[in-house]
């Protein structure tokens, strides 16, 4: 069998629309931009912007947010196009299936892991800090300790070790009962948690405007130098390099927009309201993102985000520099532990409905796209990634998960800006509610701003993206490729 075999669009669409397997089509295109922003707004702003200016960059974490919100956009009028041709479940995976073949839709399917259910971990792991900030100085009770709320990989600045991240985990298997029950009643609960988010960061913006201390933005761009941390990893700072380590690490901030394209087969009007859906959402938060790191690097000093900043970092800069508005950090803490839920939740809703795919495909197991009689919702595969998330949430480290989370999905932006220009050869005719603008030069500009995060993002990163590849070629060579519904037909 060929690796290289292709699903006709026919034949996808015609899948779908078998009755009995479809899911319920219940979203609109404003729930889409809720969904979007419900998945956007989290831990990439509220957690790894202080690692991005603690590690990497300084003030100018501003400029890298700037360039990953670029990478997304131009990836972005791709997803729209492909999402508005090819309306089903599966994202990236299944536009590529189409275009590229099974192999490579395989590799995209197997990266959006990293991005889905890694990506679950690291918000479990930031809401896992939050809540510790909560207990601590709201309730005025004992946090979780130090050992049972980090991973093994862990030392505090005092040295104790850590075991294992209990709240990350208890967040995590919290919200897949709910999404277990059903994604009409998780969207309708998102609306109420998107308001809230954006409330919290407009005030941030507005509020800490004035305690911006201009030297803390001098200079703007750090000097290029090397910044090793308290367990000895070293992270290239300031200059040119810094702001694409920055950008990479803060892409994980706009990772979310893309998860609306997995919701295309629950969406009313998909040709109409997917585009609308991924870019609207994009839209509004770099501009949140943009003004809120401004602040926030303008507010504490890079010193207190390499020290005892380096956790809750937001409610850490209220508390200790904006005198008089103790109860803006309360408002946060709180904010922040429903808006990471809201992050988390949308985000193993992609990774069921990726799975559910590929199983339909033959490519996973058969127990991935079993529905739940009443519910209607792929709750086997909602339990198997449970246990997937939750070792990644309990025992690794948010800076880890969080930049693999970030090179995966890059990786993937990069193969879905490939489709677009092959798809526009292969197939010409297929009718496209939105087409990309000026292909092939926006395709080929996602391709080499996301390749140029990928670079920032340094060696180790791109040897677990490696890593991660080969485990899934074993899988893809000793199951899927023999399991292939497609490549069964093809035998025939
Ligand atoms: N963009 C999401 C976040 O920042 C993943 O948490």
């Amino acid at each position: 069998m060929s690796l290289f075999v292709k699903k006709s669009i026919d034949q996808l669409l015609a899948d779908s629309a078998e009755s009995e397997k479809t899911l319920k089509r219940t979203l609109t295109a404003g729930s889409l931009v809720a969904l979007g922003i419900g998945a956007i707004i989290g831990a990439g702003l509220f957690v790894r912007t202080a690692a991005a200016i603690a590690q990497h960059s300084g003030p100018s974490v501003t400029l890298g947010f700037l360039l990953a919100s670029l990478g997304c956009a131009l990836a972005g009028l791709c997803y729209a196009e492909l999402s508005s041709s090819i309306p089903i479940a599966g994202s990236a995976y299944t536009y590529s299936y189409a275009t590229m073949g099974e192999l490579v839709a395989w590799i995209i399917g197997w990266d959006l892991i990293l991005e889905y259910a890694v990506g679950a971990a690291t918000v479990g792991i930031a809401w896992s800090e939050y809540l510790n900030k909560l207990l601590e100085s709201i309730l005025h009770i004992a946090p979780i300790p130090y050992e049972w709320s980090h991973s093994p990989f862990q030392t505090s600045l005092d040295g104790v070790h850590g075991i294992i991240n209990l709240p990350a985990l208890g967040i995590v298997a919290a919200l897949t009962l709910l999404l277990i029950k059903g994604t009409q009643e998780s969207a309708f609960v998102n609306g109420i948690i998107v308001i809230i988010k954006v409330t919290i960061v407009v005030l941030f913006i507005i509020i800490g405007w004035q305690f911006i201390n201009p030297a803390n933005h001098t200079p703007y761009i750090p000097k290029p130098t090397t910044y090793t941390d308290h367990q000895g990893i070293t992270y290239s700072y300031g200059g040119i390099m810094g702001i694409l380590g920055a950008a990479g690490t803060v892409f994980f901030a706009f990772i979310g927009f893309d998860a609306v394209s997995t919701a295309a087969q629950e969406a009313k009007n998909p040709k109409r309201d997917m585009p609308i859906g991924i870019l609207g959402s994009l839209v509004i938060c770099t501009i949140l993102y943009v003004l809120f790191s401004h602040v926030l690097s303008g507010v504490a000093t890079v010193n207190d985000f390499r020290t005892t900043g380096q956790e809750a970092s937001v409610a850490f800069a209220i508390e200790k520099y904006m005198t008089g508005y103790a109860w803006l950090a309360q408002f946060v803490t709180v904010a922040i532990l429903f808006g990471f839920s809201s992050v988390i939740l949308v985000m193993l809703l992609g990774q069921s409905r990726v799975f559910y795919s590929m199983s339909a495909d033959g490519l996973m197991p058969k127990i991935f796209s079993d529905l739940h009689p009443k519910y209607k919702t792929p709750y086997k595969a909602n339990l198997l990634i449970l246990v997937l998330v939750g070792l990644f949430a309990a025992f690794v480290p948010g800076d880890i998960v969080g930049d693999m989370t970030s090179i995966g999905t890059l990786f993937a932006f990069m193969l879905v800006c490939a489709a677009v220009i092959i798809l526009r050869k292969t197939d010409p005719d297929l009718p496209r509610q939105f087409k990309t603008p000026w292909v092939p030069f926006i395709p080929i500009a996602g391709i080499v701003v996301c390749g140029a995060m990928i670079f920032g993002l340094g060696w180790i990163n791109w040897l677990r993206l490696i890593g991660w590849l080969l485990i899934g070629f074993i899988i893809y060579f000793g199951y899927s490729r023999h399991h292939s519904l497609l490549g069964k037909q093809e035998k025939k």
